[in-house]
């Protein structure tokens, strides 16, 4: 099994994967006038908001949150160290449940506007970035040095899960969003 730094750190890569989809959809609003195939892909960030709700809120964030209470308990971090990103988990949960509620509103053709919907993503995007730059700077510079007796602990607290866009998934899940980000990233 890896590390457990190693782990957080390729879920990390693959959301930064996700990111730069999210970023590039972001960035078709306001073309839509000027070029047919510049509309925004609904469906893509229908399955890319899935998919955070799937892995990261379901699965990345407990196990993160599984080794930050290990490192307070053991005296490695104080609460004050972690209460910003823990924060964060609960901010990125409840803006990605909203993100859902909106498109599936556009999805059953209520009128939400999407310059809103733009805004939302980009709020979401920005604090989904400076989340992962915190944590990597705060906090996984303690987890890289966990032994394994200790790894062993972090895990037993969380639900397996393995991540659908990791090589190693043979489950074709997301199949949409594998595709696209294998052909363009
Ligand atoms: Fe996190
Ligand atoms: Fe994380």
């Amino acid at each position: 099994m890896a590390k457990l730094y190693d782990q957080l750190m390729e879920d990390h890569a693959n959301l930064a994967r996700v990111l730069k989809v999210l970023e590039e959809e972001i960035a078709r609003y306001g073309n839509e006038e000027r070029c047919e195939d510049c509309q925004p892909d609904l469906p893509l960030i229908e399955e890319i908001l899935e998919y955070m709700h799937y892995y990261p809120e379901s699965f990345h964030h407990p196990l993160e949150e599984a080794a930050f209470n290990y490192l307070i308990e053991n005296g490695i971090c104080t609460a004050q160290d972690t209460a910003t990103i823990t924060e964060q988990h609960h901010k990125l949960s409840e803006a990605e449940e909203q993100l859902r509620e909106m498109v599936n509103a556009i999805d059953i053709g209520s009128p939400v506007p999407l310059e809103r919907l733009r805004s939302h993503l980009r709020d979401y995007l920005d604090l989904l970035s400076e989340h992962i730059r915190n944590e990597e700077r705060d906090v996984f510079p303690h987890i890289r040095e966990l032994d394994e007796e200790a790894e062993r602990h972090i895990r037993q607290q969380v639900k397996t899960r393995m991540d659908p866009l990791s090589s190693e998934n043979s489950e074709k899940q997301f199949s949409e969003l594998l595709r696209y980000i294998d052909r363009t990233h």
